[in-house]
This record gives structure tokens, sequence and C-alpha cells, in this order.
């Protein structure tokens, strides 16, 4: 039997090659897709929010960096350093060119449950954009992150909301076709052909885990914004205007480690 088709019995790392091969598969498909100053689809961007403030002259890590957009984002605020990290090799390749910076001992093809080598109580900022939820260990993952911080250092992470996945469109309604607490491993519906290894968590599971890593948090974001003419579409699309007008797909976590 194929690892894929048993990715429940697998171990964590079997679990983490399959995602690898399939983030090697999606990479081109997810170029420049969810990077900041966008946090994700239909929550308010960076422009608006404002949550990172002045860059300049900070210490910066990137989990989950994918394409390198965000990270180019970041060197155009005038921070002092860049890094990033992520699981798949193409990601990783398509981010040394798109950044255009020498990044040499500052990228990381690597899974972000491991620290791969990264300084640990040194970034000012640390942020992941649309990835924090591939993690396949929450816990040690935010353990990792708290340590990479520096005492005072920020947090700031994107994800789609946990309510949007439990919900379909159908038949004009949308209904509910999977629980909203069942946080079992699944292989993700959106990724076909090339399955990979997802957990559905709960909102309260990741303020409860940043809690248990030590985080204090600061501000939990999940406003709605709808493109101002509104109404193009099609409601049946994994993310459409009409789902986001009852529910938002996407959620924002700011969060500090303490001094
Ligand atoms: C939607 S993309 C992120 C986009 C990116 N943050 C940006 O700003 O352009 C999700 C990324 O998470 C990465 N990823 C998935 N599982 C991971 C893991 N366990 N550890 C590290 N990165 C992972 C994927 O390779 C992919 O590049």
């Amino acid at each position: 039997m194929d690892k894929v088709d048993t990715y429940l019995e697998n171990t964590m790392d079997e679990n983490l090659m399959i995602n690898k091969q399939s983030w090697d598969l999606a990479s081109k498909r997810f170029f420049g897709r969810a990077a900041l100053p966008d946090y994700g689809p239909y929550v308010p961007s960076e422009d608006k929010l404002n949550l990172f403030g002045d860059l300049s002259g900070l210490k910066v890590l990137d989990i989950g960096c994918g394409s390198g957009h965000s990270m180019k984002y970041m060197y155009s605020k005038q921070v002092k350093e860049i890094w990033g990290l992520d699981l798949s090799r193409e990601q990783i390749e398509t981010a040394k060119q798109v950044v255009g910076i020498n990044l040499d001992g500052k990228l990381f093809e690597s899974p972000m449950e491991e620290n791969p080598g990264i300084p640990l109580n040194y970034f000012d900022i640390i942020y992941s954009i649309y990835a924090l939820g591939w993690t396949l260990d929450l816990p040690k993952t935010l353990d990792n992150i708290y340590s990479y911080l520096k005492p005072g250092g920020t947090f700031i992470f994107s994800w789609e909301h946990p309510i949007h996945s439990r919900l379909t469109y159908y038949d004009k309604s949308l209904i509910f076709t999977k629980p909203y607490h069942d946080e079992t491993a699944t292989l993700h519906e959106a990724w076909k052909p090339t399955p990979a290894v997802y957990h559905h968590r709960k909102l309260s599971t990741y303020i409860n885990a940043l809690i248990n890593s030590g985080f204090f948090i600061e501000k939990v974001i999940d406003d709605i914004e709808l493109p101002r003419e509104s109404g193009q579409g099609k409601p049946e699309m994994w993310y459409s205007e009409y789902k986001a007008s009852y529910y938002p797909a996407t959620f924002i976590i700011k969060c500090r480690k303490g001094k």
C-alpha cells in the first residue's frame, strides 16, 4: 500500500515527505499567492491593518516563505535582516530568485517542525502568511518560533479560518459537510491530484497552543473585506465572495513573547 493511503499510521516524517512532494508540484500554482501586504482571501491587508508597524532595522524571519514574495515585501520596508524557511525545495529555489538578494545561510529548506540551525532569541519579528496551519505538530512549531524570538518579539500569522472548510455551497445554500470540532488528520480535498496531509484545527486550538508556548495574544482578526464591486465569481469556488459574505475565509493573530 502507498504511504499516502496509510497516512494516518505514518510517522510525522513520512507525512512531511508526502507534503514536501505535494508542495514541490504545487509551487508554480502558488507563485506570489497569499503574500504580504495581503494576509489571504477576504481579510483586510497590512496596508489597512498596520500590524507590523515600522520595520526598519529589524531582524525578521518568514515561516513557510513560499515563493518569497512576503520576504521581498519585508526587504522593501528596510528590515536589517530577512530570513526564511520552507519545506519545499521548489519554493526555496523560487524564493532565492524572487527576493533577489544574497540569502546565504538565511534560507532553510526545512519543515517548520524542526530547527535547521536558526539562531535562538534573535528575531524582532517572525511571521507566517498562510503556512502555519500546514504544520503537523503545532505545539512543537510554536515552541520553535517562540525560541527564535527575542524577549518582547512579535509573531504574526494568518491562516484559513477553521469554519471555512466545514461548509460547502450546494443547491444555492451553504451547508455543513464536516464537523467543526473534528481535528483528525485528513488528505486535503483541495489538493488534487497530489495529496497533502492536513490537520484541521479549531480556532481555540490555535489560541490555546500559543498560550501554552508562552505567547501573549495582542489581537485576533477575522474581519471580512469584500471587493468594492461585489457579486463577482462563482459561489462554489473554494474561496468565493458569496461564502465570505457569510463567514470569514481568513484569520490573523498577533502575539508577543514576554520580556
Ligand atoms: C501558501 S504557501 C505560503 C505563501 C508564502 N507565505 C508567501 O508569503 O508567499 C504555503 C507554504 O507552506 C509550506 N509548507 C507546507 N508545510 C510546511 C512545513 N511543514 N514546514 C515548512 N513549510 C511548509 C509550503 O511549501 C508552501 O510554500
